[in-house]
C-alpha cells in the first residue's frame, strides 16, 4: 500500500457499539405469537456470502436496478445535491455502491463509512482509498442502531449526505424506521444536510415473490441458514431440513414476508428451553417493505426530511430518492 493511501484513511473512531445479546434475542422471538427470529443473523459468514449471490440472481432486482438507476442520472443527481459533500453511509459493508456515487459528485469533501464490523470497516476504507487517492476517509465502528456519530475533523469538511442504498429501510417496521429517519435528520441538523434513500416499489405480487423464491433456491437457503447460524452460535438443536422457506406479499401491510415453516411436530433445545413445534407452524424471519414514491415522502416527511427529488428505472421497480433538512434558523 502506497503511505498516501495510508495517509488517507483515518484512524478508526471507535463508538464500542454494544454487543448484542443473542440468546435472549432468539428466545424471545420464539416465546411471542406468532413466532420471529431477528433478520440481522442471517449474516453470519456464510449467510453474506448467500447475499451477494441473491444480489447476482435474475430474480433479485433491487441491487441492479438501483446501480442503474445511479448510474442513468449520475449527472442530474451530482447537480440536485450540489459540490462539496461529505458523504456519509450508515451500514457501508464493502463500500461497493458508494463508487457510483463517489464518481458522480462533484469533489466530495469527504466519506464516512459507518460499520458494526470494525474489522470489514477498515479493509473495506483502505481498498476504496486505493482508488479515490484524493478522498479522505474516516471509518467509524457503531451500531447505527445505538449511535451516529461523525468524527470533528470530518465534520468541518462539508455539507453532510447521507447514503443509504439497497433498500435497507425496507427491513424496519414503522416505529423504527420513524426512530431511525428521525435519528438521520438529527445527524444532520448541525449545518443541514441530505439524504439519498433507496426504496423497493410497490408492484405486482408475482414479481415481488419471486425475487424472495428464486428457481435455484438460494433465498431458501439464506433463510435456512438463519437456523444453521443459530444452531452454531447457542448450541441449538433445529433440524434445519425440516423447516422449509415460505415468501410471501402481504399487500396490506406493503411487506414481502419470509418465513420458515416447519414440516413435522418437533421440539427445539437452546441452552435448556425448549420449544414445541407443530407441522406447519411458522417463524417469521424476515419483513421487506415495499412503498411509493408518494407514501415514502409523507413518512419521511415526518421525520422532519423535505422531499427533493427522486430518480426510478423506467419499469418503476426501484426508487432513489433524496431529501433535506435545513439548518435550524436561529442557530
Ligand atoms: C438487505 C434487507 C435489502 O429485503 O431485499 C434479500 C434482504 N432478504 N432477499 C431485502 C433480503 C431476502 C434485503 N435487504
Amino acid at each position: 500500500m502506497t503511505r498516501s493511501a495510508m495517509n488517507q484513511v483515518r484512524p478508526l473512531h471507535d463508538l464500542h457499539p454494544s454487543p448484542s445479546d443473542m440468546l435472549a434475542e432468539v428466545i424471545d422471538g420464539l416465546s411471542s405469537h406468532p413466532r420471529t427470529l431477528p433478520c440481522k443473523y442471517f449474516y453470519d459468514a456464510r449467510g453474506s456470502a448467500l447475499f451477494d449471490q441473491i444480489c447476482e440472481l435474475e430474480e433479485y432486482y433491487p441491487t441492479r436496478t438501483e446501480l442503474s438507476i445511479l448510474k442513468q442520472h449520475a449527472a442530474e443527481i451530482s447537480q440536485t445535491i450540489g459540490p462539496s459533500a461529505l458523504v456519509i453511509e450508515p451500514g457501508s459493508g464493502n463500500s461497493r455502491k458508494v463508487r457510483l456515487l463517489l464518481d458522480a459528485l462533484e469533489s466530495p469533501a469527504g466519506y464516512v463509512p459507518l460499520d458494526i464490523s470494525g474489522e470489514h470497516l477498515v479493509e473495506a476504507a483502505d481498498k476504496l482509498a486505493r482508488d479515490y487517492t484524493d478522498l479522505p476517509i474516516w471509518p467509524v465502528c457503531a451500531d447505527f442502531n445505538q449511535s451516529i456519530a461523525v468524527p470533528k475533523e470530518a465534520s468541518d469538511a462539508g455539507q453532510r449526505l447521507l447514503f443509504f442504498p439497497g433498500s435497507t429501510i425496507g427491513n424496519f417496521g414503522e416505529q423504527d424506521r420513524q426512530a431511525l429517519l428521525e435519528r438521520f435528520a438529527q445527524l444532520c441538523r448541525p449545518g443541514g444536510g441530505q439524504l439519498l434513500i433507496g426504496i423497493d416499489l410497490i408492484k405486482d405480487t408475482k414479481r415481488l415473490e419471486q425475487a424472495y423464491d428464486d428457481k435455484r433456491g438460494v433465498t431458501a437457503a439464506f433463510n435456512r441458514n438463519l437456523l444453521t447460524h443459530i444452531n452454531r452460535a447457542l448450541d441449538a438443536n433445529f433440524a434445519v431440513d425440516q423447516f422449509t422457506h415460505r415468501a410471501l406479499f402481504n399487500r396490506d401491510h406493503a411487506r414481502i414476508e419470509m418465513h420458515l415453516v416447519s414440516e413435522i411436530d418437533q421440539t427445539v433445545d437452546i441452552r435448556g428451553q425448549h420449544f414445541a413445534f407443530k407441522a406447519g407452524e411458522t417463524i417469521q424471519t424476515e419483513n421487506s417493505y415495499k412503498f411509493s414514491v408518494e407514501s415514502f415522502a409523507e413518512n419521511a416527511s415526518h421525520a422532519g426530511w423535505q422531499f427533493e427529488r427522486s430518480w426510478s428505472d423506467p419499469e418503476n421497480l426501484f426508487s432513489l430518492m433524496l431529501f433535506s433538512v435545513e439548518r435550524p434558523q436561529n442557530s
